[in-house]
């Protein structure tokens, strides 16, 4: 795990004005009502959930949420499973492609030690060469005979990696068989560019369409006498419809957590727990021009890919707008079609909290995570999490 400076574990207990700027910090209180809600939304629909770790590349967070109930957690990449597993996580999912012979032999590697320590490394596949490549790492690494779970990543919709459904997936998964080291363990069948349409019933009918996909394999499974013993998938937008399914036995929600300012603007379904804000950009205005105040967060503070940040909790009257100033600025200027027909801008000095525009690459820009209790205005810092898996990219 990574260390925490002294200056910054010395917070500990102070008062959130204490902290400066810019910092990513976690409302405690939010965090938590966001993984009770998850666990009993599990709970209530037998799903196991596995929550993306890619969100938060925490030790510490994966840990606590474990602690809640998830059965483990995926990861992008290699070295964010190795990041987590060096900070004790020993359950990890690697839901993504890894076909290079150097990063095998890191995931051959991580998997004889977790499964030393009772854990379990699992991995995604969607080629017969992929396949091929892994179980070769696994000889090489001298790997008990199944000793890493492999799911056939299935192409749902989402047109980025898995094979096509049907027949193709029962070839990989008859390969999978074939290889003494590897364990078949299902299909991965997630559709990324359903998360974010903006209206549920959208989402709802993109669902559908991925059951279609996934109930068309898991017929050809059937025929071919292979049993499967998971399916896997879904992110926050579409959770409710693959829980919901009866097929897929266990989800992979990882912005649930923090929730973004992107999934603030997806409609509720009203099947969907009510999922808030825990994850904020303290800024600090730094300089005031004509009609402008200019805080300390720019393009290095929060990711821009989905978006600018919001500005969180002004009343009307006080309603800013944010606009790119670049690097390290944030330019602010009075929203006065949302109400702020004064002019009002804050004063010199003062704080302001931005909810990134999404959490993920937000939280790959910094060394650690500030959790606070108690709220923005009143709390105090509890606690100090590490991004250990930050720039975790091989
Ligand atoms: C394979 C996979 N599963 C789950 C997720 C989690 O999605 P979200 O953070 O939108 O809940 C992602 C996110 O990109 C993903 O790629």
């Amino acid at each position: 795990m990574k260390s925490i400076p002294e200056s910054l574990q010395a917070l500990v207990g102070q008062a959130i004005k204490r902290i400066d700027t810019p910092a990513l910090v976690i409302d405690l209180d939010a965090m938590e009502r966001n993984i009770e809600r998850m666990a009993r939304f599990a709970q209530q629909h037998g799903v196991l959930w596995r929550p993306h770790a890619k969100l938060h590349k925490s030790a510490h967070i994966a840990l606590l949420l474990e602690q809640a109930g998830a059965c483990g957690h995926c990861v992008q990449k290699v070295s964010e499973a190795e990041a987590l597993a060096a900070g004790g996580v020993n359950n990890l999912f690697i839901s993504n492609q890894v076909v290079s012979p150097g990063k095998l032999e890191r995931v051959a590697r991580l998997a004889k030690t977790l499964y030393a320590r009772s854990g379990r490394l699992a991995i995604a596949v969607d080629s017969e060469e992929g396949i091929a490549r892994l179980a070769k790492a696994m000889q090489d690494a001298k790997a008990s005979n199944g000793a890493i779970d492999v799911l056939v990543e299935v192409n749902v919709g989402q047109n980025r990696c898995g094979v096509e459904p049907g027949a193709a997936a029962v070839a990989l998964a008859r390969a999978i068989l074939a290889q003494p080291t590897l364990r078949f363990a299902g299909l991965q069948a997630y559709h990324g560019g359903a998360q974010h349409l903006r209206s549920a019933q959208a989402r709802r009918e993109a669902i559908a369409q991925v059951l279609r996909h996934v109930n068309r394999t898991r017929h050809e499974f059937d025929a071919a006498g292979i049993a499967l013993p998971l399916i896997t998938g879904a992110g926050t937008g579409t959770m409710v419809n693959e829980a919901a399914s009866g097929v897929y036995g266990e989800i992979q929600p990882g912005s649930f957590l923090f929730m973004d300012a992107d999934y603030a603007a997806n409609e509720h379904d009203p099947a969907q727990p009510v999922f808030e804000h825990a994850l904020y950009v303290k800024t600090q205005v730094m300089s005031l021009g004509e009609g402008r105040a200019v805080c300390d967060a720019g393009h290095k503070a929060h990711a821009v890919d989905s978006g600018l940040p919001r500005l969180h909790a002004l009343p009307p009257e006080q309603a800013l707008r944010f606009e790119n100033g670049g690097d390290e600025h944030g330019l602010l200027y009075p929203a006065r079609e949302a109400g702020n027909t004064s002019g009002w801008l804050p004063a010199l000095g003062e704080t302001l909290w931005l909810i990134p525009g999404h959490c993920d690459p937000t939280v790959n820009l910094y060394d650690h995570l500030i959790g606070v209790r108690g709220g923005r205005l009143k709390g105090v810092v509890e606690r100090i999490f590490t991004v250990d898996g930050r720039g975790a990219l091989t």
